[in-house]
């Protein structure tokens, strides 16, 4: 993936080619990234198959943080279905690139999933919302200055997140909200002005990942489900400073109830 010349789609059909060997599995039909809050929900959502060190694939490299689980896992449904859940995301402020960031959700595409469920925990700005409720991705806003996509790859992101999957995700749980999402590079979480910004600019959940990946999701052709724990509000409108633990706290608290939503709305799929 370092190497400029090298094409990261055939990187990723190597990976899912690892993938397919390790697990035993030939094809998945979903794929699901889990962010910070949302670790619980593979018990949920079936029988796990196969858990692979994600450092076992091609292209996956070390996880950086705490509370980011470096496995990739084979799940098997009630219903027959094979999810892919990847509990290895590398984010963009590791400043590796875009490449790797996407990676995964390239190695998704290469094993035939073609739904992709983007989770993360990330700050709120509505009002209306509470520490641990999640919400659901409308649209975002990338705030990275960078893409995934290389070359004049035009891709069209009109309804990225799937307007009949969040349609889908409110007959599991009517009462869920959405918003759109500000990805900024982090890793600092941003200053009050940043967050004024981004309410200004029609963002209602500021984050550190996610629309890169579903930048690539989308030009892999796939449907995209996004969802966000609210894990506090934004820098500014809560007069409390932010920190990673109070972050990592709040994700394990909300953990069951998201998990389980999360697993009844991947069953509906
Ligand atoms: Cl307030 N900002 C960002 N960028 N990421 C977050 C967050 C805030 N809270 C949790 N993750």
């Amino acid at each position: 993936l370092d190497d400029p010349a090298a094409d990261p789609t055939d990187v990723a059909r190597a990976a899912a080619a690892d993938i397919a060997r390790l697990t035993g599995v030939e094809r998945h039909d979903i794929a699901l990234t889990l962010g910070s809050g949302w670790g619980r929900a593979a018990e949920l959502i079936g029988e796990t198959t196969a858990t692979l060190a994600a450092t076992d694939v091609t292209g996956f490299g070390k996880p950086a943080l705490e509370g980011h689980v470096g496995t990739l896992r084979s799940i098997l449904t009630a219903r027959g279905r094979r999810v892919l859940v990847i509990g290895a995301r590398t984010h963009y402020y590791e400043g590796h690139g875009a490449r790797r960031v996407v990676h995964s959700v390239r190695t998704a595409a290469a094993t035939g999933a073609s739904t992709m469920v983007l989770t993360n925990g990330a700050g709120g700005i509505k009002h209306t919302w509470r520490p641990g409720q999640p919400v659901l991705i409308s649209d975002h806003i990338n705030l990275t200055g960078d893409s995934p996509l290389e070359g004049a790859t035009f891709v069209d992101l009109t309804d990225l997140y799937s307007v009949r999957l969040r349609d889908l995700a409110r007959r599991v749980d009517p009462s869920l909200d959405e918003g759109v999402y500000c990805q900024f590079r982090g890793p600092q979480y941003e200053t009050p002005a940043e967050v004024r910004m981004a309410k200004t600019i029609g963002g209602h959940i500021v984050g550190m990942s996610t629309a890169l990946e579903a930048i690539a999701a989308r030009e892999a052709g796939m449907e995209i489900l996004g969802f966000s724990l609210i894990t506090n509000m934004a820098a500014g409108i809560q007069t409390t400073p932010l920190s990673h633990q109070e972050v990592i706290e709040a994700g394990r608290e909300a953990e069951p109830v998201i998990s389980a939503l999360l697993a009844r709305v991947i069953d509906q799929l």
